[in-house]
């Protein structure tokens, strides 16, 4: 089989990447170990910046956000203090939106332009410098060579592009989230991040009838020791229920996982003719909802160079996506940090005073404020 483009993983940045080079006129063939029942179910992100949605918007996946999804002006930050919004959309001209990293996978799959063969085994990459090939089994059990000008690596943290980067840098945090999906509406209208001194919680959502929440955890929690009551219970003093009147409704537990929380950049984001995007090339802790967008972004660059390779022979974007793309992706794991080190609990009293204090300062001050905003709400694709 032979294909201008080879990807592996058919998460959000694999199956966007072969929507893109379609609509670009570039031939795709994307290699998935999973099933597409699995892939569709994982639930993971729920936040797009505004340049991902106008993005998914000009590839034509925009009507069901736009639909469907709903539009947040800001967040709130609850401190000692009480309860403040920052308002995005004031501050910065940009807004965010609660649409799933599920929805955007069905978009995708909906849109029927990937040509994936799900179920893969033994994916491994060949000849990266010159002629690369992947070879795999594919789900009937039959062996198969794809041949390709460009192998596109979108397989996540755990894929086997990793293998071929031996520069990385990597941060790994002294928590954890235990994340539940519960079956009740929201009891806030936009995002709460929530400092505590019991630790971080977070209240998100997916719908009007679903609800998204985390809780800091110890690393190594075994979610089994949390009972649905001891979660809504810890959820409830962390979140500041019975301040001002606010009220958090429990409801059933659907779902229930702890998820580990590091930052890794791999550099660069090319080797020969293998690219990598996405959680293939770096991972960010969750706090501040970047890890979707970044993969996103990435992709809109990496489309754009591989479409001027292959249709114009025009190599100056491939020759510079991996800085182009780092760009972002310090900014964002530079974010991610901040967020993650700002609200978390650490046990030292001088940490505590110096999260304080920037608390205080995003939430008094309008250029504090500012640049937690821009952040957030997402700068400009290329940035
Ligand atoms: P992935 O979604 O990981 O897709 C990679 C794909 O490659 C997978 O389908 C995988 O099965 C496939 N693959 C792996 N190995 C191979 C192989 N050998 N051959 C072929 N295919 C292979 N981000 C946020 O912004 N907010 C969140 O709340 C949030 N929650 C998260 C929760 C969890 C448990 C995890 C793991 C991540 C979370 N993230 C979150 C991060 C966000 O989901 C990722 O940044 C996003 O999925 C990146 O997309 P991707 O396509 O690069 O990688
Ligand atoms: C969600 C996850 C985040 O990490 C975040 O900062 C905001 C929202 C979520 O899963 O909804």
């Amino acid at each position: 089989m032979r294909t201008q483009v080879a990807i592996i993983g058919a998460g959000p940045a694999g199956l966007l990447l072969a929507h893109l080079l379609h609509r670009g006129g570039v031939d795709a063939v994307v290699i998935e170990t999973r099933s597409q029942e699995y892939v569709a179910a994982r639930i993971r992100a729920g936040i797009l910046e505004s340049s991902s949605v106008d993005l998914l918007t000009s590839a034509g996946l925009g009507d069901r956000i736009r639909r469907e999804g709903h539009e947040h002006r800001g967040i709130y930050l609850q401190t000692p203090d009480g309860r403040h919004h920052l308002d995005f959309v004031d501050l910065t001209g940009r807004s965010v939106w609660v649409y799933g990293q599920t929805e955007v996978q069905k978009d995708l799959v909906a849109a029927g332009t990937a040509q994936v063969f799900y179920g893969a085994a033994s994916v491994a990459l060949h000849s990266l410098s010159s002629r690369p090939f992947v070879t795999f089994t594919d789900s009937s059990g039959s062996d198969q060579r794809l041949d390709a000008d460009v192998i596109a690596g979108c397989d996540g943290s755990f894929g086997p592009s990793r293998s071929f980067f031996d520069s990385s840098v990597e941060r790994v945090y002294p928590y954890s989230w235990l994340g539940i999906l519960a079956d009740v509406a929201p009891s806030t209208d936009e995002l709460i991040y929530a400092w505590h001194p019991d630790g971080f919680a977070l209240h998100s959502m997916r719908s009007d009838t679903v609800s998204r929440l985390y809780l800091q955890v110890p690393n190594g929690t075994d979610p089994a020791g949390w009972s649905d009551d001891r979660i809504w219970s810890a959820l409830a003093t962390r979140l500041g229920d019975g301040q001002d009147g606010w009220k958090l409704t429990p409801g059933p537990i659907t779902d229930k996982s702890v998820l580990p929380m590091r930052s890794y950049v791999q550099t660069p984001m090319r080797r020969g003719r293998l690219f990598v995007a996405g959680d293939a090339a770096h991972i960010v802790p969750p706090t501040g909802a970047k890890g979707l967008n970044l993969a996103i972004a990435d992709v809109a660059l990496l489309s754009r160079a591989l479409v001027a390779l292959l249709v114009e022979g025009d190599s100056r974007r491939a020759d510079s996506y991996s800085d182009d793309a780092l760009r972002r992706v310090w900014r964002c794991t530079h974010f991610s940090w901040w967020m993650t080190t700002m609200l978390h609990a650490s046990g030292d009293p001088f940490d505590e005073q110096l999260q304080l204090s920037q608390l205080r300062w995003v939430t008094s001050s309008a250029a504090g404020a500012a640049g937690l905003a821009e952040n957030y709400a997402g700068l400009p694709i290329g940035f």
